[in-house]
């Protein structure tokens, strides 16, 4: 077995009475089931979950059930799978995995927090900790146990499609908030909460400092920096507690993490005890080498325990294919049995822990609680304490409840879509009114006002007649990881040109930037009495006006050095 005992190795003992007494049933093809994760859309017959003894299943980020995104067709769709786990001779549960990153913002209805960079800006564990609280409890509603969650990335360079993935590019910051998320999502420990659901630090090492800021880059620097940047919050989210840890894509100098055995053996699970297991990133292993084969071989032998596979039988890299490689690897004698063993053991550690054995049937309250007032409030509190005043002249801010005439301008003012961010609905978010329950910021205005007061909404600022204020909002459409790679930050022209005409119209202007990272703001600064960073918020829009208005004061703090 290649895990080695250490000091200070947190929540599981070496030995594990149900797990050794389990895998001493098991069959080749049942262990190297467990260690296989599938993409729901890669499972057009779910019968091979029980033929082939699979683990887990996860829903990517555009995975969804075939019958519609509420959180009934979730939990249907999500015990559909499990029914066949549980056929298997040995019933061991299936666990499924699905990125909730800022609530559980695939389903339709759920509560979506503000992305890591806006809670970074909170600087607030205590309140990270209580959002996880209820991003797991909305997970488990829907009969998911395990969140791809927190990303403990440091991002050190804005260009970065994932910069907003990054609570801030300071390690010590991401340390304190990665531990307070990992206990939000399992509690003190996996089985000591009714809806614990199993975290994920990810993306194991060194994500966020590629050269240029590049998706799946190189990360290239000594090791003595690698150790100094980005172990620290790996080491507080096992001490944590945390249960399973997902590779990077990226390389270190040169070498894809997903083949280290250095970093993802000797030191994640030899020096820092981890004893949780590790999973791959969507498809990474096949970056490796062009020999698909040659890819399990390397993966496997450097410590990875399960690999998440979206291709099915109809595309090359499959999941089959990854089961027969990996049982001829072992027959061969490349990949000893004994890390086959520990990887079996770890995966099963973690099921045990969360109780899955006994039972994996979801409270209906759960179910019922998704997008409650009551989640929404805790949401509503994140996004308060995550706005930031970069400018407030003439102490324009805050604006009053009575004011008469109030211009709201720029689309992005009432499209909850930008303002949620990508990793909402769909993998890359969209435009629009994407999910039920949101309040846009133009709604919580209309909500925040007096009756009295006239709002006009005015997208492209040509409508500023009598104005007593303006309200802009600026900023950056849905993305997410390479598709949010950039190579300049500045605003767009329009974005610009917006601010500049309600600067023309003569009332003051208050500009609210919804964004991934923050921009070069050129003239929008200047041409705005007051400025806000807002992130990306995410659905419960009262937040910022809570702020706006002066029901609360401003307290966020950038988490992000700001680029001049
Ligand atoms: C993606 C991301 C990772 C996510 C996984 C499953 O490519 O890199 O953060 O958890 O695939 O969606």
């Amino acid at each position: 077995m290649t895990s080695t005992l250490s000091h200070g190795a947190p929540m599981f003992s070496e030995q594990d009475p149900k797990a050794d007494a389990l895998l001493a049933q098991m069959t080749l093809d049942e262990k190297i089931g467990q260690m296989v994760q599938v993409d729901s859309s890669a499972l057009k017959d779910k019968a091979d979950v029980q033929k082939y003894f699979l683990g887990s299943v996860l829903s990517g980020g555009s995975s969804d059930p075939d019958t519609g995104n509420t959180a009934q067709d979730w939990l249907k769709f999500v015990n559909s799978f499990q029914t066949y786990a549980l056929q298997t001779r040995l019933k061991i549960p299936l666990l499924y995995g699905i990125d909730a990153v800022h609530g559980h913002n695939n389903i339709d209805g759920a509560t979506i927090f503000p992305h890591h960079i806006g809670l970074g800006a909170t600087h607030d564990p205590k309140l990270i900790e209580r959002a996880e609280r209820v991003t797991a409890e909305e997970v488990a509603g829907t009969g998911i146990r395990w969140a791809f969650a927190p990303c403990v990335t440091v991002p050190q360079n804005a260009r970065w499609g994932r910069t907003y993935e990054g609570f801030s590019d300071q390690t010590a910051l991401v340390t304190k908030l990665g531990a307070a998320a990992t206990i939000g999502l399992q509690g003190r420990k996996l089985s000591d909460e009714p809806a614990s659901v199993l975290a994920c630090a990810k993306h194991f090492i060194g994500d966020g400092g590629t050269t240029n800021g590049i998706d799946q880059g190189n990360t290239v620097c000594d090791e003595a920096t690698l150790r100094k940047l980005y172990l620290p919050p790996y080491r507080a989210a096992i001490q944590a507690g945390v249960g399973s840890v997902m590779v990077s894509y990226s390389s270190w100098n040169g070498v894809k993490m997903h083949g280290n055995k250095y970093l993802l053996t000797d030191v994640l699970k030899g020096e820092l005890g981890f004893q949780g297991f590790l999973v791959s990133d969507w498809a990474a292993i096949d970056q490796i080498s062009p020999d698909y084969k040659h890819d399990v071989e390397q993966s496997i032998n450097a410590g990875l325990d399960m690999i998440m596979i979206p291709n099915g039988p109809d595309k090359s890299n499959n999941y089959v294919e990854f089961i027969n490689d990996l049982k001829s690897l072992v027959a061969d004698g490349k990949v000893p049995q004994a890390r086959i063993d520990d990887a079996v053991r770890r995966i099963l550690r973690i099921k045990i822990q969360l109780g899955i054995f006994e039972s994996t049937a979801t409270d209906p309250a759960l179910t019922a609680a998704i997008g409650s007032p009551d989640h929404r409030a805790v949401a509503r509190e994140c996004v308060r304490e995550s706005l930031v005043l970069l400018k407030n002249e003439r102490n324009v801010l805050p604006l009053s409840k009575n004011i008469k005439h109030l211009v709201v301008a720029g689309a992005g003012a009432d499209d909850l879509g930008m303002q949620c961010g990508g990793w909402t609905i769909d993998w890359q978010g969209r435009r629009g009114n994407v999910t039920h329950g949101g309040t846009t910021l133009l709604a919580a205005i209309r909500q925040t006002v007096a009756p009295e007061t006239k709002v006009t909404f005015s997208p492209d600022a040509s409508d500023l007649k009598n104005a007593d204020a303006v309200i802009v909002v600026v900023g950056e459409p849905p993305y997410a990881e390479m598709k949010g790679d950039r190579s300049q930050l500045n605003l767009s022209a329009d974005d610009l040109s917006l601010v500049a005409k309600a600067k023309a119209g003569g009332a003051p202007v208050v500009t609210v930037m919804f964004s991934g990272r923050p921009l070069e703001l050129g003239a929008a600064l200047t041409d705005s009495d007051a400025f806000v960073a807002a992130w990306l918020p995410g659905t419960e829009g009262q937040g910022m006006t809570d702020v706006l208005f002066g029901d609360f004061k401003f307290t966020g703090k950038s988490s992000r050095v700001w680029p001049h």
